[in-house]
């Protein structure tokens, strides 16, 4: 097909998707490529210059057509996550840049490489681990990734105990990571102990893997805020291999009711009107008391223990409704028969 047939096809086809002449005029001018004139000076104009691009033929370019639903779905998914809107706006940024970029493969123009691995910056229960395994499956969908699974290591996982048996170790994890994301949570552990710990065997090992597998994985790193900031900082290489850090805020109260009320919603339980009413109070001492404050996890642990003592409460009931085995009372907040037993605590390590 020659360059002008090709861009009269395209140029139906564009006019056809824009409503501007219907299915059966489309159809005819497509049969007849050779008898269509492109008259506007607009379009003569992106003819000539076009042509200018010495551009390839095109073949398969409907295929990104189809994959829409799955990924509406993950992108509902990800929007139901209460606050966290520079991350969502990063990632959807990142998804549109993908696809213009595969879609110019498609038309066999120049692309940008396209390197994804991330630093998540934040307190623990802020969404991090919750975000990564989103964006897996984002990635997978758009196809970035192959697999799209998380695994998520700390550095115990990845440092060995003599020399070569970090690299070696790193290296496992990464092959097992390949085609998803590789989530390392608490780096900054790795730069702990300076030049002599095996924590610098594996971040050179992470550093050739990112080189290896550029394109066939994500790596993230994650951590409270300020370690990973001098963690960064005393690695001026791995900095700057990292192109997208995304801070992860505390939540504040508002956003913590929220999402204690989405956690009641998912586990299907409702909150009565005077524990809707008293999760605020408990939510807002959790956060005025706890040194590390707006934590999610936090939330998780006080929906899950008055899940517990809500079944406590009911089972001695003689007649159990429904009713009974939805709604979650102020005492199932409260703990132990109603007394104000110890908040659950923000680090699941103290809480185990
Ligand atoms: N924005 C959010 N909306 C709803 N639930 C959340 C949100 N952020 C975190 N969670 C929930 O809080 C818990 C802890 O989150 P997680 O992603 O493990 O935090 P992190 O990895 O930062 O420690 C998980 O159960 C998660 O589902
Ligand atoms: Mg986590």
């Amino acid at each position: 097909m020659s360059f002008k047939e090709r861009f009269t096809q395209d140029y139906i086809i564009e006019k056809f998707t824009m409503g501007e002449i219907p299915i059966a005029e489309a159809f005819n001018k497509l049969f007849n490529l050779n008898e269509v004139n492109i008259n506007h000076s607009y379009e003569r104009r992106i003819y000539r210059e076009e042509r200018t691009l010495n551009l390839q033929p095109v073949e398969n370019k409907d295929k990104n057509i189809e994959e829409g639903e799955k990924l509406k779905r993950l992108l509902e998914e990800m929007d139901t996550l209460i606050g966290l809107e520079e991350v969502k706006k990063i990632v959807k940024d990142y998804i549109a840049f993908i696809k213009v970029q595969k879609l110019r493969e498609s038309y066999k123009l120049k692309t940008s490489p396209v390197v994804m691995h991330m630093i998540f910056k934040g307190n623990p229960g802020t969404g991090k681990t919750t975000m990564a395994r989103i964006i897996g499956k984002i990635f997978k969908e758009i196809g970035y990734l192959k697999g799209g699974e998380l695994i998520e290591v700390e550095r115990a996982d990845l440092v060995g105990e003599y020399i070569g048996h970090t690299a070696q170790k790193t290296r496992k994890v990464v092959e097992r990571a390949l085609g998803g994301v590789l989530f390392i949570d608490e780096a900054y552990s790795l730069a702990r102990g300076g030049e002599k710990d095996f924590g610098k065997e594996c971040i050179d090992t992470l550093v050739k893997a990112m080189e290896d597998y550029k394109d066939k994985l994500i790596i993230i790193l994650a951590g409270y805020r300020d370690e990973m900031n001098y963690f960064l900082k005393t690695n001026p290489g791995l900095a700057s291999r990292f192109a997208i850090q995304i801070d992860f805020p505390d939540y504040s109260l508002d956003e913590l009711v929220q999402i204690a009320e989405i956690m009641y919603k998912e586990r299907e339980y409702i909150l009565d009107d005077k524990s809707k009413h008293y999760i605020y109070r408990i939510l807002s001492e959790i956060r005025n008391k706890e040194i590390i404050n707006g934590n999610a996890r936090t939330v998780r642990n006080l929906v899950e223990r008055s899940i517990r003592y809500h079944a406590r409460r009911i089972i001695k009931m003689e007649n159990i409704s429904r009713k009974d085995l939805i709604y979650i009372k102020k005492e199932d907040l409260l703990g132990e028969e109603g007394t104000d037993e110890e908040m659950p605590c923000n680090r699941d390590a103290q809480c185990r």
